[in-house]
């Protein structure tokens, strides 16, 4: 799974923000292989872990316990057209990240990665202690065995939200203030898109800041490429990059209901593709 997530940041060196990462993104090899031609394949080794037995699961993620009755989804996994991805190993991954910290930092797609690690990790070793804690926003879960730590920073818009005294919500494209945080990890894995979309009663802001200019709206596309560049910037300065991995795994996508006659969460693949 962690090889799966997107290598796009580190290509951001000119703050020209999209163009360039679409450009790039094509040529990324790694191993002369390119990891993001492929296709997803049944394997029946998988799922790597049970959602109903991670204890720690947000209901939100665990289709089991929600009623979902097909079960096909969980055995998925990429395979890259030119070579093979390694196994997930679980202990290697744990001594691998000895003494390291690892940071999601995004929407819900993060939060799912996050979840969704910690649960293949506590799957594998159901003995081993692990501390789950939150301070402030960030959420921490650390197994002491291994001395291996996996942050949760939930802000989907990556830049901040602030609100002022007569309650007005401004979306501050040039200020990214838990950047800060950022300095002590290891692996830093970012996200950001799907909220840029939402307008309405959704829409959790309602003007925008930009340096010296505040307004209403703009294209979204516009605000997100502003906001993008803030990020970059501060990767650049608050980040060793010779210390720290950084992902940035694309965009999340869209969600709503657009199969509105099978929007539960026990309708099957094949009631959805009858639907589409
Ligand atoms: C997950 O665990 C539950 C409870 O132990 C069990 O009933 C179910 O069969 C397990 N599912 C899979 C896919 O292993
Ligand atoms: C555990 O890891 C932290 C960094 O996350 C490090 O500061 C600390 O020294 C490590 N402790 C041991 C006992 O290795
Ligand atoms: C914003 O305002 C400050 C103070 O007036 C000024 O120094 C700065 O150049 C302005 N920045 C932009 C991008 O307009
Ligand atoms: C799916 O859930 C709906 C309620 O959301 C329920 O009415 C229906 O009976 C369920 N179907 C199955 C096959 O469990």
């Amino acid at each position: 799974m962690f090889s799966l997530l997107l290598l796009l940041s580190i290509l951001l060196s000119n703050y020209n923000v999209y163009g360039k990462l679409i450009n790039d993104f094509n040529q990324l090899e790694i191993n002369s292989c390119d990891l993001f031609k492929g296709n997803w394949v049944y394997d029946d080794d998988y799922p790597l872990y049970n959602s109903s037995i991670c204890p720690f699961i947000e209901k939100q993620f665990d289709c089991l316990k929600n009623g979902r009755v097909d079960k096909d989804y969980l055995k998925y996994r990429w395979q890259p057209k030119e070579c093979n991805l390694p196994r997930f190993d679980a202990t290697e991954f744990q001594k691998k990240l000895k003494g390291k910290q690892m940071m999601f930092v995004g929407d819900s797609i993060s939060l799912n990665q996050w979840q969704s690690l910690t649960c293949m990790l506590h799957a594998a070793d159901p003995q081993a202690k692990y501390i789950s804690k939150r301070i402030g926003g960030t959420s921490i879960f650390t197994f002491p065995k291994y001395n291996t730590s996996y942050l949760m920073y939930r802000n989907a818009f990556l830049v901040d939200i602030k609100t002022e005294n007569n309650g007005a919500r401004v979306l501050e494209l040039d200020s990214l203030s838990s950047a800060a945080q950022w300095k002590e990890m290891d692996v830093l894995i970012f996200d950001s898109w799907h909220w840029w979309l939402h307008t309405g009663r959704k829409q959790p802001w309602d003007f925008v800041q930009d340096v010296n200019s505040t307004y209403k709206d703009a294209p979204r596309l516009t605000l997100y490429e502003k906001a993008l560049n803030t990020w970059a910037k501060r990767v650049d300065s608050e980040v060793d990059t010779t210390k720290t991995k950084i992902f940035f795994q694309g965009i999340s996508p869209d969600h709503d209901n657009k199969f509105k006659q099978v929007s539960r969460c026990n309708a099957t693949i094949e009631e959805y593709n009858r639907s589409s």
